[in-house]
C-alpha cells in the first residue's frame, strides 16, 4: 500500500490528499479503505483539483459504499445542486444555507458524501463544516450528564421556515406532511465515539419547554461552529469533496444564485441509525 501524503485544512476538521489524479481515484484498489480511515479521523477529505467527471466520481463511491439513487437525475448517482431553474430540486436548496446534518428527518441519515465543483461563482458560494464530535467533546461534565437522556424533535416546518419566516397556508400544509422525527441529542455511535445532534430541522426538546429547547439547541449549535471551529472551503472548479455526514454539520456559504454555480453530488447511504 503507497502512503498517502495528507496536509490538515485546519485545527479540528479537514485534511487535503496530495498525489491522487483522476486516474489513481479509480485505479488504486488501497484507496477507498484509506479514505475511510481518514475520514473517521478527519471527517472531511479534500482532493484539490482532480477533475474526476461523473463516471470515475461513481465509481470511485461505489468502493466506499453502496449509494443513495436520486432518479431525478440523468445520472442516478449524481445529485447535481445547481439554482438552475431546470434542476428538480432547486426548491429544497435554499434550505443548505442553514447547518445541517443531511437527512436529519430521517431514521438512518446518509453516511457520507462526495462532491465535485463543476461551475463556482468569483464570490460566496463556499462549503463550510463544523465537527459534532468536537462538540460533544467541548460540553462539561455536567452538561454530558444533563444531556445523556435528551431526546430531540426535528420538524420539515422547523427548516423551511429558516428560509420562508412567513410560510403562506399551502407551504404550511406541504410541511406538515412530514412527520416529525426524534432523535437523541447525543449520538453514541457504533465506534463508542460520542457526537451531538442538532442543525436545521432540530426543533426543540421533548419534556423541555419549547423555548428554553430551542434556546438550548441554538446555543449548541452557536458554540460548535465559531469560526474556531469551521473549516470552510473555498472551491476551485475540480475539486472533490468527501464529508462524513455522520460527524459532521455543514452548510452552503450565500452567493448570487443569478450567477450558475453546479456542485456534483454522490451520497453513501447510511449504515447507523442516530442512537
Ligand atoms: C448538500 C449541501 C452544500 C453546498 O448538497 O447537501 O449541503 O455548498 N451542499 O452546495
Ligand atoms: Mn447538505
Amino acid at each position: 500500500m503507497s502512503a498517502l501524503t495528507t496536509e490538515k485544512l485546519s485545527e479540528t476538521v479537514g485534511v487535503k490528499i496530495l498525489g491522487v489524479d483522476a486516474e489513481r481515484l479509480v485505479a488504486d484498489e488501497d484507496l477507498p479503505g484509506q479514505c475511510l480511515e481518514l475520514l473517521e479521523r478527519h471527517s472531511v477529505l479534500l482532493f484539490p483539483e482532480l477533475h474526476a467527471g461523473d463516471a470515475a466520481q461513481v465509481a470511485f463511491s461505489r468502493k466506499l459504499g453502496p449509494l443513495a439513487s436520486f432518479p431525478n437525475f440523468p445520472n442516478e448517482h449524481v445529485m447535481i445542486i445547481s439554482f438552475d431553474p431546470d434542476n428538480p430540486n432547486a426548491k429544497y436548496y435554499p434550505s443548505n444555507d442553514y447547518w445541517h446534518i443531511d437527512g436529519s428527518m430521517d431514521e438512518v441519515p446518509a453516511r457520507a458524501s462526495i462532491m465535485s465543483a463543476h461551475e463556482i461563482t468569483a464570490e460566496g458560494g463556499e462549503t463550510a463544516f463544523a465537527s459534532t464530535y468536537a462538540a460533544y467533546d467541548a460540553l462539561s461534565e455536567r452538561e454530558r450528564e444533563q444531556f445523556a437522556e435528551m431526546r430531540v424533535i426535528h420538524r420539515m416546518a422547523r427548516i423551511q421556515s429558516r428560509t420562508f419566516p412567513d410560510p403562506t397556508p399551502e407551504q404550511q400544509a406541504d410541511w406538515a406532511r412530514f412527520p416529525d422525527r426524534e432523535h437523541p441529542l447525543v449520538w453514541t455511535h457504533e465506534s463508542g465515539r460520542r457526537s451531538l445532534v442538532f442543525g436545521a430541522s432540530a426543533s426543540h426538546v421533548l419534556d423541555m419547554e419549547f423555548d428554553r429547547g430551542q434556546a438550548l439547541l441554538d446555543e449548541l449549535q452557536e458554540r460548535a461552529t465559531t469560526p474556531d471551529r469551521v473549516y470552510t472551503h473555498t472551491w476551485t472548479v475540480g475539486d472533490l469533496v468527501i464529508w462524513d455526514n455522520t460527524g459532521l454539520v455543514h452548510r452552503a456559504c450565500e452567493f448570487d444564485r443569478s450567477l450558475p454555480r453546479r456542485m456534483h453530488r454522490s451520497t453513501l447511504v447510511g449504515q447507523e441509525p442516530i442512537q
